[in-house]
């Protein structure tokens, strides 16, 4: 079937945690904004107007492979040009993935301001269907006051040398501090989880009750326990939980932000968002009681349903340090390696259709946009050295990875880990965006069947802003026999005055 959705985005004012009113981004003149729901093998098309009049936008569906249709994938400067204001653009894609995923302004780091919502993709052979009476989807992210036009340039501004981040005010579940789950005794409910949020993970724990983890970022897992988890910026994660029998008290559940990526905290602030579990209207919604050690499920521990082996050795590695630094001009700047990625006037892909040859080179996309070519087929594993003192949750476009290694917290200085095969797991667990820890690394791994232009970065927005982002440029010359990029597309460019010859 074809689901199409109309989506005029509009600044509304609103209030989410009762403390400040502020402008915010709307769709169709509400937020929160809609979810998008689809069968799997469902043809989605989303049409976007841009009504904000002030900023460009456009929208990307994270976690979606895009398969064949790279071109849809939304980020700006990548994969289209922004949608300028007054304009309408219109994504079309085949969705053939089951599970939970969600939309986001892919520009300039302007979904923080609202433009965020859930995608959920249903599927008739869910290997848990007849597990759960219900399901839910529960959104969890942090909140800022502010808005990003204008707290940007004093992030990336000459006079914030450490990168200090903003520190948001607030956190949410479903866009609000007042969420009450209605449920009934001794139901199976799932709980589809996404962390909407620009920067902090989340610890998430039901009092009273267990979570028992079925998904993560579209993968099915065998089922595991978990008395709570840890959800970065953008990953997903479905669980079941089990209501008890009986109706005499309602019960908390809490998501408290991961302060250690905050630089200071300030004076006052309310770290923890409580939900609640309503058994029984007429009883009292009790405070959480304090938890003394944050002890989150290891996800590296999932073994997906589907048993997928560990990929061969790789054809190709990709080695990158991540380091945060200033270059004497007082301002900080997050670098791979000896880049700093800078988002280019035509967007990678259109210079991938139009470079005939020349795409293979990957010098043709210019230093800024630290671009790797990838041949098709190819293995290629990603290891990233975190040289920082800080959690990057790193995700990867059109792809699940295997998750081949991850360092375990332990502070200090970067060493090398020295891997081997024998190291790692014969089923790997895959995700799309998968945590780094200080001072450590991970191994990715991922077959490249997906010929498009994918971005790998941080998904915290302010280190998008600093530039956290490599360019992954899959079977370019494939891509220029497949791909023909819409009219309305190469408009959003001739709006900019910004030439898409050759295509
Ligand atoms: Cu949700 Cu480039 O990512």
């Amino acid at each position: 079937a074809t689901v199409t959705y109309d989506f005029n985005v509009t600044w509304v004012t609103s209030n989410p945690d009762g403390a400040f009113e502020r402008p915010t981004i709307g769709i169709n003149n509400q937020w929160p904004v809609p979810r998008i729901s689809a069968d799997i093998g469902d043809n989605v098309v989303v049409h976007v107007t841009n009504q904000l009049g002030n900023q460009s936008t456009s929208l990307h569906f994270h976690g979606l492979f895009m398969n064949g249709s790279t071109h849809m994938d939304g980020p700006a400067q990548v994969s289209q040009c922004g949608i300028p204001p007054g304009s309408s653009f219109t994504y079309n894609f085949t969705i053939n993935q089951p599970g939970t995923y969600w939309y986001h302004s892919h520009t300039g780091g302007q979904y923080p301001d609202g433009l965020r919502g859930p995608l959920v993709v249903h599927d008739p052979e869910s290997p848990f269907l007849g597990r759960y009476d219900e399901e839910l989807v529960l959104t969890v992210s942090d909140w800022y006051h502010d808005q990003m036009a204008d707290m940007l340039p004093t992030f990336i501004n000459k006079g914030n040398p450490t990168g200090a981040e903003p520190v948001p005010q607030a956190a949410l579940f479903n866009d609000t501090q007042n969420l009450k789950v209605a449920v009934e005794p001794g139901k199976t409910y799932l709980f589809r989880m996404i962390n909407i949020g620009a920067f902090a993970g989340q610890y998430v724990w039901f009092e009273g009750h267990n979570m028992t983890i079925v998904e993560v970022d579209g993968v099915y897992h065998q089922p595991a326990e978990a008395e709570m988890i840890y959800i970065s910026a953008a990953q997903r994660c479905s669980f079941m939980v089990t209501t008890k029998n009986e109706t005499t008290a309602n019960y908390a559940f809490v998501a408290s932000m991961d302060t250690t990526l905050f630089d200071t905290i300030p004076e006052g602030l309310n770290y923890n968002v409580t939900g609640w579990l309503v058994y029984d209207d007429a009883k009292t919604l009790p405070e959480p009681t304090l938890v003394d050690e944050l002890d989150p499920f290891d996800d590296m521990t999932l073994v997906p349903n589907d048993n997928q082996t560990l990929l061969g050795e790789p054809d190709k590695i990709i080695e990158l340090d991540v380091i945060m630094d200033n270059l004497d001009d007082g301002a900080n700047y997050a670098f791979f390696n000896n880049i700093t990625y800078k988002a280019p006037k035509v967007p990678t892909l259109y210079t991938a259709l139009s470079a005939g040859e020349l795409a293979t080179d990957p010098t043709v996309y210019g230093d800024f946009t630290h671009s790797f070519v990838l041949e098709k087929g190819e293995i290629v594993q990603i290891i990233v050295n975190n040289l920082d003192s800080g959690r990057h949750p790193f995700h990867l476009h059109g792809h699940h990875f295997q998750a081949l290694y991850r360092s375990v917290e332990e502070g200090g200085t970067f060493e090398d880990a020295k891997l081997t095969e024998a190291d790692y797991p014969a089923i790997p667990m895959r995700r799309d965006t998968l945590v780094l820890y200080p001072d450590g690394n991970i191994v990715l791994r991922f077959r490249a069947d997906n010929p498009g232009v994918w971005l790998f970065h941080c998904h915290i927005e302010w280190h998008v802003s600093s530039g956290l982002i490599a360019t992954m440029v899959e079977a370019p010359l494939d891509l220029q026999n497949t791909i023909s990029i819409p009219s309305d597309h190469l408009e959003a460019c001739a709006a900019q005055n910004i030439a898409t010859v050759g295509n």
